[in-house]
């Protein structure tokens, strides 16, 4: 039988993917979503929770309602927004994920899934493929927050036996969600700016090289990992998880091979001191290892599906304007 799984942080920018994916895999029925506000318009697309993952009673609640087995624990708050407001970053990153290891040991959960990420990695990390095993120094919240996270997964699967998996996303490029507040969203950004005003102006500089991966292969390689037999992921830690990188000036390029007028200004902000202390590109040899990742799209394929993908979503908004 199926097992019952939550996502948390549903409306998020993996989660509004996510869910979705999950449902065509396993049945709309065995997938609950859980946000802290129901999104606008999701009344008749499954089931929801409205959950604050700050809120354990409410947690408890949701896992015991709903025969809760296996979760995607995607609540969280991403890097530039972590930095105006770090005392909410960590309550909502940290202390939201230390709820739910603990919900998980109380209700006897298969495994729990955490997302990690590159920002575990500070200025002192080597920059270019960058190994799973180096000294992890973040200079942001959220990547403190992230470390932390990491250490507290290692902790309840070695006190309590709980399987926890969790991935060092890079920065994730989606032409479903909305970019959510972080550093490695102008590489979201500018895809709709191509299509609606054929100019953008980049928050980083044109040089600024950061770690990307396209929405279909961070979902592929969620389900890969979560599916993995328990003997092919020693690691509960955070892996390492690549596809490519590339810089803001090359992926401006790469749009204008489809859109030739395209023009892109650079203007960085107080973003750019957070992607300049992260890795330019990380190795993954262990996550290749250990459970065959592997990753499909490349910078020219991810930006014509991204501009097909969101092309027809613009044609169709204009013709009902
Ligand atoms: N993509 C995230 C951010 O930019 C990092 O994991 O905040």
């Amino acid at each position: 039988m199926t097992p019952r799984v939550l996502v948390t942080g549903s409306a998020g920018q993996v989660g509004s993917e996510l869910v979705p994916f999950l449902r065509s895999l396993y049945g709309s029925d065995r997938v609950v979503a859980a946000d802290i506000r129901r999104p606008p318009g999701s009344g008749d697309r499954g089931e929801f929770e409205q959950l604050d993952v700050t809120d354990s009673s409410a947690i408890d609640r949701v896992m015991a309602g709903r025969g809760i087995e296996v979760v995607y624990h995607l609540a969280g708050v991403l890097s530039a927004r972590g930095e105006e407001a770090p005392q909410l970053a960590w309550r909502v990153n940290v202390d939201g994920l230390r709820n739910m290891l603990e919900a998980a040991v109380r209700h006897r959960l298969a495994r729990v899934f955490w997302p990690s990420s590159i920002a575990v990695f500070g200025p002192d990390a080597p920059r270019e493929q960058t190994p799973q095993g180096c000294p992890l120094n973040p200079t942001t919240i959220y990547g403190v927050g992230k470390v932390a996270g990491e250490l507290l997964c290692n902790y309840y699967f070695t006190k309590y036996g709980l399987d926890v998996r969790c991935l060092r996303y890079p920065g994730l490029v989606s032409n479903m969600a909305p970019p959510g507040g972080g550093t490695t969203d102008y590489a979201v950004d500018i895809f709709h700016a191509a299509l609606s005003k054929g100019r953008y102006t980049c928050f980083l500089r044109e040089g600024t090289v950061l770690p990307m991966m396209y929405m279909p292969d961070a979902l592929r390689a969620t389900v890969e990992l979560m599916e993995a037999e328990q003997r092919s992921v020693p690691r509960h830690m955070g892996y390492n998880l690549a596809a490519v990188s590339f810089s803001a000036g090359e992926i401006a390029s790469e749009i204008r091979k489809h859109i030739p007028s395209f023009a892109v200004t650079y203007a960085p902000d107080e973003r750019q001191t957070i992607a300049d202390s992260w890795p330019k590109s990380v190795s993954d040899e262990e996550a290749r290892r250990d459970w065959g990742w592997s990753h499909r799209y490349d910078l020219a394929a991810m930006t014509s599906d991204m501009l097909a993908k969101l092309g027809a979503r613009h044609l169709r908004a204009e013709k009902d304007v």
